[in-house]
């Protein structure tokens, strides 16, 4: 059983979750202007932009048009004032949007028009519609590097239609979308001044970070609320097991409060997984609703959970409850579909970017309180021909972007890069932690989780978030005095 991580989500190696979102646009709707429906109080008026196919081949194929969604608000905008732009990642736009309100929350203070891109083939930019997943044939134009053509090529053809040309552009991006506002900046310096990217782990490739360090990560914010808490998870994995070799998966399926019974234990522990992994990325000091609605400081509340029951209750039980605060903070399940999670947020297509470029080696090391593995890069890379017909090219990534020696590359090429982070997230140990220059620099806070300062303010806010985001926005405004004062000459 190979587990994929996901930026976001640690998915099973296939998702079963069925493509929905039938949503393929026809050529007529080249100029169609709706408001969203899936948030229906999102800030944004969408619109559909008609992408060129492959901006790298010039064969008849590569002319094919489809509609990229991208959302807009132009409310605070003021001419020759910035613009700044969210360069989507792996899933609907919209999702980001609703999850990114610091960008609305500055844009007064700038006066800067809000642009969120989708990523081509997630949420309804999908060059074939529902073909668009059927065969590498289709797939093989999903990709970073066309990602990023395309957010070139839609940002040249707004300013151009809103004539906007002397607006500075800066982008931003959490998460996989980080990496790509960070990689634009870089490759585009002509269209973008500078990339505000948030928990991007462009240090996870190849060799450059240790490959434990994602679940050595995830296992220290474990250690740091309690050793009893680490102990227990860590003695679930064999006692999840045990019991069902000994008690078989409906008496399992009974324990674990299933809606149907379970096919296999590894539906059961990667249930287990995924909310041990994810509640460490999105262990956020306020409550909040990324990827599920979570209290305020969700592995602290976990391992409370643990640390309450009496020492003779069985370690079962103690991972299984706390793994429902995950599933079932909102109290509204009456049993758990293990198995069939839906996949609400478009993700699965992820697969594809881990299986051809996205090549992210991790293991579980001894110290981990995971099942410790290695990371046997045939086996994956066979998956891969078997799911999509193609193998990995593992080191396209940091020949394209780099990564390697970043500090001393950056250092002498390249400027008006904020690399945040927060320690909490098991990503961060991938990302860039330390200043590489006065220009690119490392904003990192120890409380922090996954992209926690792109989420709106709020009144709960801890100090040490609300100077992080100060920090930020002081930084993007240096940019954009400079780049004015430039203008001027
Ligand atoms: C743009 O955002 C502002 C502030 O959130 C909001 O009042 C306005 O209605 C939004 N505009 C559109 C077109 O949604
Ligand atoms: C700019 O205008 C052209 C012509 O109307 C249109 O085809 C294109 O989609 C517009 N660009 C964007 C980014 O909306
Ligand atoms: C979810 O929480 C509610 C409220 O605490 C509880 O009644 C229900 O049994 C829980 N569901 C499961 C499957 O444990
Ligand atoms: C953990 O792994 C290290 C190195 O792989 C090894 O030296 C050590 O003995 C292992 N510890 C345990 C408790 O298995
Ligand atoms: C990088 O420099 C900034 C000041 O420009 C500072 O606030 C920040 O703490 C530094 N980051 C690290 C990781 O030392």
């Amino acid at each position: 059983m190979e587990l994929l991580l996901l930026l976001l989500l640690p998915l099973i190696f296939i998702s079963t979750a069925a493509h929905s979102l039938p949503l393929f646009l026809p050529r007529a709707a080249q100029s169609l202007i709706s408001k969203s429906n899936k948030y229906p109080n999102l800030p944004y008026i969408a619109h559909y932009f008609p992408q060129e196919l492959d901006h790298f081949a010039y064969r008849r194929r590569s002319y094919g048009v489809f509609y990229q969604k991208y959302l807009l608000n132009s409310t605070f905008w003021e001419r020759g004032e910035p613009i700044f732009v969210y360069t989507g990642n792996e899933g609907d736009i919209e999702w980001f949007a609703a999850n990114t309100g610091f960008m609305m929350d500055i844009a007064p203070k700038f006066r800067a028009l809000l642009v969120f891109i989708e990523h081509r083939y997630y949420g309804v930019s999908k060059p074939f519609g529902e073909e668009s997943f059927k065969s590498a044939e289709n797939l093989g134009y999903l990709n970073s590097a066309q990602a990023l053509a395309d957010y070139a090529v839609l940002i040249r053809s707004l300013k151009q239609n809103l004539s906007a040309e002397s607006s500075p552009v800066v982008v931003f991006g959490g998460s996989y979308g980080g990496m790509l506002a960070a990689w634009f900046r870089l490759k585009y310096p002509q269209i973008a001044i500078g990339a505000l990217s948030s928990s991007a782990p462009i240090l996870q490739f190849d060799d450059i970070t240790p490959w434990s360090s994602f679940y050595d990560a995830t296992s220290q914010d474990y250690k740091d609320e309690s050793m009893n808490c680490f102990a227990v998870i860590k003695k679930g994995w064999d006692e999840l097991m045990w019991f069902s070799m000994k008690n078989g998966l409906s008496e399992l399926s009974k324990l674990f409060r299933t809606c149907e019974n379970l096919h296999s234990v590894y539906e059961a522990r990667n249930w287990l997984w995924e909310a041990f992994v994810y509640s460490a990325m999105v262990d956020y000091p306020v409550e909040a609703n990324f990827i599920r609605q979570l209290p305020a400081n969700p592995v602290q509340k976990m391992c409370r959970i643990i640390d309450g029951f009496p020492p003779e209750v069985d370690i079962l039980t103690k991972v299984f409850s706390a793994a429902s605060l995950y599933y079932n903070y909102s109290g509204s399940q009456s049993c758990f579909d293990i198995g069939h999670e839906a996949d609400s947020h478009g993700l699965s297509v992820w697969n594809w970017q881990a299986c051809t470029e996205m090549v992210m080696p991790m293991t579980c090391s001894n110290e981990s309180m995971f099942p410790p593995s290695a990371y046997d890069y045939e086996q994956f890379a066979d998956q891969c021909m078997m799911t999509f017909g193609v193998r990995p090219r593992p080191h396209w990534i940091t020949t394209e972007y780099g990564g390697h020696n970043i500090k001393q590359v950056l250092s002498r090429f390249g400027s008006n890069i904020i690399f945040s982070n927060g320690m909490r997230d098991p990503w961060s140990r991938g990302g860039v932690l330390e200043n590489i220059s006065s220009t690119i620099v490392a904003i990192v806070t120890q409380k922090g989780a996954h992209h926690l300062d792109f989420r709106s303010a709020t009144k709960e806010d801890p100090t040490w978030l609300i100077e992080q985001r100060k920090e930020e926005v002081e930084i993007i405004k240096s940019w954009i005095d400079r780049y004015k004062g430039d203008e001027m000459i």
